[in-house]
């Protein structure tokens, strides 16, 4: 259950030229907060900017963590676009911030231990919310694919090295690093090493358009695709119908983003 609690800022820290880390003390959500799900971050205490912006969490650490430093805190990898995140990195040690979550629906696990390849694909920020689902799943045959327009948008790479994944490959629209291409035109490359005749997952996170791409290129047979969408959104919870996409359920076309997702089947999807 979703709940509005405070959190006091640990550190803010900026990790490359558009990319800050925040460290949030709030035992209470890191206990709570599963892979996939999100927060609704109250940025400013004034009225500007009035609505609260959604992140996933990077990653939690529940109170009784060996790591006392890290004990009880959450972490957020977010990118300064607009006004919300630049109020945001102006965020000070010691200052109180407001949160309500966890919310929506996260990534459903395969059957545990799966024998076959699974398989992460992650456009600029939305590899975060990849990685926290890569620490549950880290035992397993992982391979990571991460893709931004410059080498700057290539981000947790030494984290998913840490976890030991089978292999991680990388591609930048600009050549500044890896593969020239979108991280999809990257994925389809390399689709041939994968075994598709035995049953298959694929996690995602990335712009609708990549998403889209995606499920143009994929064949769904045998194959689970859950995509987290990153909608721009009112409330967070259900209440607004701001944050919704089409799907093919005839007693539900429109579901919402922040509610039944932000985590979708992508077969499930109806592009317009
Ligand atoms: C479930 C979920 C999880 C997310 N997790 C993260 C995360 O871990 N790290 C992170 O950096 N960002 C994440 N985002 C995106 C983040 O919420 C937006 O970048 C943020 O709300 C932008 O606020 P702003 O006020 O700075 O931008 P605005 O001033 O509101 O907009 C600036 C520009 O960014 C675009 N934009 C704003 N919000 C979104 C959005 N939700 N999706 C796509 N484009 C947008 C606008 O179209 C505009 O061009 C997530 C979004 C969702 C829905
Ligand atoms: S943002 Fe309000 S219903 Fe999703």
């Amino acid at each position: 259950m979703a709940l509005q609690t405070n959190g006091i800022v640990v550190k803010n820290e900026r990790i490359k030229p558009l990319y800050f880390l925040l460290t949030i003390y709030c035992p209470s959500m890191a206990i709570e907060i599963k892979t996939g799900q999100f927060i609704m971050l109250k940025v400013s205490d004034s009225h500007f900017p009035l609505l609260r912006r959604p992140f996933s969490v990077y990653k939690s650490y529940p109170t009784g963590h060996p790591d006392k430093k890290k004990s009880g805190c959450l972490l957020i990898l977010y990118k300064k676009v607009g006004k919300g995140t630049q109020k945001m990195t102006e965020f000070k040690k010691g200052q109180k911030v407001n949160m309500i979550g966890p919310l929506g629906n996260g990534f459903s696990l395969p059957p545990l231990p799966f024998s076959n390849d699974i398989i992460l694909i992650g456009g600029g920020v939305g590899i975060v919310s990849l990685y926290s689902l890569a620490e549950v799943l880290k035992s397993q045959k992982l391979f990571v694919f991460m893709g931004g327009k410059t080498k700057d948008d290539i981000l947790c790479e030494e984290d998913f090295k840490k976890l030991n994944v089978s292999k991680m490959f990388t591609a930048t629209e600009d050549e500044s690093l890896g593969y020239k291409g979108t991280v999809i035109d990257l994925f389809l490359y390399q689709k041939k090493r994968f075994k598709w005749n035995k049953p298959l997952y694929i996690y995602c996170c990335g712009p609708v358009e990549m998403l889209k791409e995606l499920a143009r290129v994929v064949k769904f047979k045998g194959v689970v695709c859950q995509a987290s969408f990153e909608a721009r959104m009112g409330c967070g919870f259900g209440a607004c119908w701001g944050c919704v996409v089409k799907t093919n359920d005839p007693k539900t076309p429109y579901q919402r983003v922040c509610k039944e997702g932000p985590v979708f089947n992508l077969k499930d999807i109806v592009w317009e």
